[in-house]
């Protein structure tokens, strides 16, 4: 049984962890830390846990953590994740980050987006991007791995069959719609109840932090050439999920028989993709609170462009769900442990 030290855990993505975790066969939690609410019962914080969790939060202490831990997850804003992943990293221990702060491989692109100098560019290298549907092997054989953004997991599932088959021709459109967990816990103006209950708002139109994220993995299919990512999320009154709607201009000379089973291959085998049946399209309901992701292909109009909608739970695929399956990866796991399974709503 390893032990698991969970770094940020009074928030909604280490909460998740929690819950997810509890079913694991071979993870136990050992350790939460928190910032404000350090000496909180755990349960006191989220009722959800109570009867499974008897702790409290702790102070984040590193000689601890190395000491009562074998592998950690850090579930801390981007810009404080730099500060104490990269000593995790250096005492030997597994590490999954689920902040963007190991995420984009240039340091000054990192700071152009984020605002943070980066302090550690040497685990810029080592950092596996952990999208393990994309990048399996190189999670498998990470000591560190950076979990993916929700909006680029169910982004990039939706676009690398295509960009992998090199049939995609200028520049891909995401149109993507997210709950407000995917803002966190913390309280704001723009995630208050009147001010997102009852409409529909885009977001970071000019540019959003997850575009150079979608964009650099893009590049890793399809190269430098020609093309390019226009990403365009919106927030919907709803918790949980994320769908996006993503438009494919394609190459000359195929029909819809021949990507659907360009698709049908790229899937093959993943545990947790499933492509829907021609005709039938993804609901975020169908997917929320498990780690899969549904993925629906249309050719509507006249052919020249490719429609893929994929849906996940933001808090399950799109972060601890999927953090849970990069760790099983690293720890040479079966993949899917812990982690199996359909959605809570029929
Ligand atoms: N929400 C999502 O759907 C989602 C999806 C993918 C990735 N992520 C990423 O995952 C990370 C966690 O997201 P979240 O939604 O769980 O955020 P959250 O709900 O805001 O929780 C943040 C956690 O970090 C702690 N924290 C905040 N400021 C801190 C500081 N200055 N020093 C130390 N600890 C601090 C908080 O402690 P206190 O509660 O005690 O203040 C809490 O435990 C973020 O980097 C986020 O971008 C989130």
């Amino acid at each position: 049984m390893l032990n698991v030290g969970v770094i940020g855990a009074s928030g909604y993505t280490g909460v998740e962890l929690m819950r997810i975790l509890w079913g694991h066969p071979e993870m136990r939690v050992e350790l939460t830390t928190a910032n404000q609410y350090v000496g909180e019962p755990v349960s006191r914080l989220y009722p959800s846990l109570a009867g499974f969790y008897q702790g409290a939060y702790e102070t984040f202490d590193l000689g601890v953590i190395i000491e009562r831990c074998d592998i950690v997850f850090s579930c801390l804003p981007h810009g404080e994740s730099l500060k104490v992943v990269p000593e995790l990293v250096d005492s030997g221990m597994k590490v999954v980050d689920l902040s963007a702060d190991f995420r984009l491989k240039d340091a000054g692109e990192y700071q152009s987006w984020y605002g943070v100098v980066h302090t550690a560019t040497e685990l810029l290298e080592k950092a596996a991007y952990g999208l393990p549907e994309i990048n399996r092997e190189a999670v498998a054989a990470a000591g560190m791995t950076a979990n993916p953004g929700c909006f680029p997991t169910g982004a990039l599932i939706g676009m690398f069959p295509a960009a992998a088959a090199g049939l995609v021709d200028g520049t891909v459109i995401v149109d993507s719609k997210s709950g407000v967990s995917g803002a966190g816990r913390k309280l704001t103006l723009a995630t208050h109840f009147p001010q997102t209950a009852d409409s529909i708002e885009p977001y970071g139109v000019m540019g959003h932090r997850h575009l150079p994220e979608i964009r650099s993995q893009f590049r890793r299919l399809v190269g430098d050439a020609g093309a390019d990512i226009l990403f365009i999320p919106h927030l919907v009154p709803m918790n949980r999920g994320i769908l996006s709607t993503i438009y494919i201009p394609l190459t000359e000379g195929h029909d819809y028989a021949k990507i659907r089973g360009i698709y049908e291959q790229a899937y093959e085998g993943e545990p947790f993709i499933h492509l829907l049946p021609s005709g039938s399209y993804p609901v975020t309901k169908a997917v929320q609170g498990s780690n899969n992701c549904h993925v629906g292909i249309a050719m509507p109009g006249c052919g020249k462009t490719l429609v893929v909608i994929t849906a996940i739970d933001n808090l399950v695929k799109g972060a601890s769900g999927e953090a849970v399956q990069n760790m099983n990866l690293m720890c040479g796991l079966p993949e899917e442990m812990g982690l199996a399974g359909p959605a809570l709503f029929p």
